[in-house]
């Protein structure tokens, strides 16, 4: 299907404003081909370069993927550095192209336990989009969802310490200003792809109301048509947020 086709399958009054995706199934759609994990990961993030085209065309607000967990650390060196490899390269071969085209690009995560290569090019990347006007590209990174209400939990604690606020000043909304996801719209549709059926720690706080839509395939071989798919199937749901749609 051409890209323009593609684009005309989608009602731009259902959109979603803002997509995550957890982007799994790489080690397991290497091992179908008798490969090794490590061609899951670059054939992901030859998925991840289209997902992002597709986002960019379609002009969708924001999108955030999620590309290390804080548990992934847990993997076996060779992953774990292979994946910091390829992040590293993503970045060098991508971010003149995302600036091209607008993209906002942001990390949302800890950051300070990557190599100083890979936090200097995080810091030149953002420096370079801040002011794009684009899609907000969000990538996560040593992310954890606990990790991160900790850290708001953390930063709020210190100004109540300080007597910058009051305990009884913290709010939702004062909360959500502490999160990696301050100024992003709420993530409305959370993709999961490769087939299981959980969070795994992404964006706990930012999903309470988010619509999920899981599929089997695995990430290298999910397609911008499955993609938009979802953003069809995104505009058929009966969104509540615990109340009643009178008809
Ligand atoms: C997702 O694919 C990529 C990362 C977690 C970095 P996986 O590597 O988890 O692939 P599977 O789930 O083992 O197939
Ligand atoms: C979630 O996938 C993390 C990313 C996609 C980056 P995992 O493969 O790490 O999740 P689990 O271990 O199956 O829960
Ligand atoms: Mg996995």
């Amino acid at each position: 299907m051409t890209a323009d086709n593609l684009l005309n399958k989608v009602d731009k009054t259902k959109m979603p404003r803002h997509v995550a995706i957890i982007m799994d199934g790489n080690g397991r759609w290497a091992s179908l081909q008798g490969l090794l994990r490590s061609a899951g990961h670059t054939a992901g993030v030859k998925t991840l370069k289209k997902i992002l085209t597709t986002a960019v065309n379609l002009k969708l607000e924001a999108l955030t993927v999620y590309a290390f967990s804080t548990e992934n650390w847990k993997r076996p060196l060779t992953e774990v550095e292979f994946l910091m490899h390829l992040f590293s390269e993503y970045l060098e071969n991508e971010k003149m192209e995302m600036h091209q085209n607008n993209v906002r690009l942001k990390f949302f995560g800890r950051t300070e336990d990557f190599s100083p290569l890979i936090q200097s090019q995080i810091k030149s990347a953002t420096e370079l989009m801040k002011n794009n006007t684009g899609v907000k590209f969000n990538i996560a990174a040593d992310y954890g969802g606990q990790d991160e209400i900790v850290r708001a939990a953390q930063k709020l604690a210190r100004k109540v310490a300080a007597g910058e606020i009051s305990a009884e000043q913290i709010s939702a909304s004062v909360f959500e200003d502490e999160l990696d996801t301050v100024g992003q719209p709420p993530v409305d549709l959370l993709i999961r792809t490769g087939g299981d059926l959980r969070i795994s720690n992404f964006l706990l706080w930012q999903a309470a109301y988010a619509e999920l839509y899981f599929t089997k395939t695995n990430f290298p071989e999910f397609t911008p048509e499955e993609f938009v798919d979802a953003l069809i199937n995104f505009g058929k749901r009966d969104r509540r947020f615990g109340g009643v749609n009178l008809v």
